[in-house]
């Protein structure tokens, strides 16, 4: 049988598996998919520990049943507004005694080290380091410093820290569900790797992802991201705000949300809407653009929360590829138009690429995470060396190219 990875999102409002069969072209191939609604979350965090591992074992299991065959570990993502980003820097000299030579693979992942060592406070962790630049002596905006002659290598890496305790609960979850933890990577990331284009991360793009309980931003420029951050607002709260403005259940203002929403106003012709009514009473007519103009509200809210992050930066006018909507706020009618107000770039949805097999029912912005998890879990395995059969062949191959290059060097 193919390796397998495992993608497990586990959102606010829905949890997400999907199975993939790591094929011998080293393609993945989608094989389960399963979900299940989510309640034991508040804002992107594990608050109930039974509900979240009981969603977690459903959603597996349906993608168990789907692909014929059982799963073990899982690769999964975390987020929450704990989650923060920070930009900083390492230095190192590549030769201890001021002599020039070559940056080894040994000084580059000592010049990361470097740059992690920020004495975070005990409950704190570092997710991700992710290198923006290097600078070898005077030469900079290097991507790939490897064998660069120089006595001083420097490098701006990105750090995404989070809370022990939110990840702690998590892997139990999931452990207590039945499965090991593989890895765990920001969902946000995660969604932005399945959905963004080398071009856009070099142009510079703003990634938005907007799930039921927060909204998440990465900002990339060159090539690396330089802002992470998370706002406590979601589009569940847009439901919320069609519930109480009109008078009606949740379920019922999601529908409404679903079927007649919109975030855009130029969008929408005017028309009767019809609101279901409560404990008996006769349902009500309104505009449709009373119900758009609540929603325009709390969606331009959020887009102007996360552009106010990014004008605190300066990152604005360094964007050059635009904004890239995920999440399930992102099927809104009108979210890429209203994001193309507030931000004044081009904006588009984002829909997830890279893996096979993805029943097109689920090639939605909702999956962008969990089709990113798979892809994290494909780079984790080739890494450890897991290689689908026919590449181990070619692997041995070019090891022992390297070991005669080296020997000749
Ligand atoms: N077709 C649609 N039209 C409008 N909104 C939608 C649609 N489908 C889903 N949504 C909204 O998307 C939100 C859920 O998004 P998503 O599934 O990405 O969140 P999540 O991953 O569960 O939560 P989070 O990432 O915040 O932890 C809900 O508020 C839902 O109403
Ligand atoms: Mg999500």
């Amino acid at each position: 049988m193919d390796p397998v990875v495992v993608g497990l999102d586990i959102g606010t409002t829905q949890v997400r598996s999907l199975i993939a069969e790591l094929s011998e072209r080293g393609e993945l191939e989608v094989t389960g998919v399963g979900r299940a609604v989510s309640p034991g979350l508040r804002r992107g965090v594990v608050i109930n520990i039974d509900a979240t591992l009981e969603a977690v074992r459903e959603a597996i299991e349906h993608a168990e049943m789907m692909a014929g065959r059982e799963v073990e570990d899982v690769f999964t993502g975390i987020a929450g507004t704990h989650i923060e980003g920070i930009n900083s820097k390492g230095v190192v000299a590549v030769s201890p005694k001021g002599k020039e030579r070559k940056v080894s693979q040994e000084d580059i992942v000592r010049v990361l080290d470097a740059a992690k060592a920020l004495g975070l406070p005990m409950d704190r962790e570092i997710l991700h380091a992710i290198p923006q630049e290097y600078k070898v002596d005077e030469q900079d905006h290097i991507k790939d410093p490897l064998n660069i002659l120089g006595v001083r290598l420097e490098a701006d890496v990105h750090i995404i820290t989070g809370s022990v305790t939110a990840s702690q609960n998590l892997i139990k979850c999931v452990q207590r569900a039945g499965y090991d933890v593989h890895g765990l990577f920001l969902e946000a990331l995660a969604a932005g790797k399945a959905v963004l284009t080398e071009d856009e991360k070099d142009l510079g793009v703003v990634h938005i992802d907007i799930g039921g309980g927060t909204t998440d931003v990465v900002v990339y420029l060159g090539g690396a991201p330089y802002l992470t951050g998370a706002i406590p607002i979601g589009a569940s709260q847009v439901t919320s705000d069609l519930s109480i403005m009109l008078e009606t259940p949740f379920e019922a203002a999601e529908r409404l949300k679903r079927q007649s929403g919109c975030c855009f106003l130029p969008l929408v012709e005017d028309e009767e809407v019809i609101i279901p009514g409560v404990g008996g009473r006769p349902p009500l007519a309104t505009s449709r653009a009373e119900v758009v103009h609540i929603i325009q509200a709390r969606m331009t809210e959020i887009y102007e929360l996360i552009l106010e992050k990014i004008q605190k930066k300066g990152y604005l006018p360094h964007v050059g590829g635009g904004v890239v909507l995920t999440g399930g706020g992102a099927l809104l009618e009108g979210a890429s138009e209203l994001a193309m107000e507030v931000f004044g770039k081009p904006a588009r949805v984002g829909y997830p690429m890279g893996v096979k097999g993805l029943p097109p029912e689920f090639e939605t912005p909702e999956f962008a995470t969990a089709v990113g998890l798979l892809l994290f879990g494909k780079e984790v395995l080739l890494e450890e060396g897991v290689r689908p059969l026919s590449q181990r062949r070619s692997s041995w191959f070019s090891s022992i190219g390297q070991w005669l290059k080296n020997f000749f060097e």
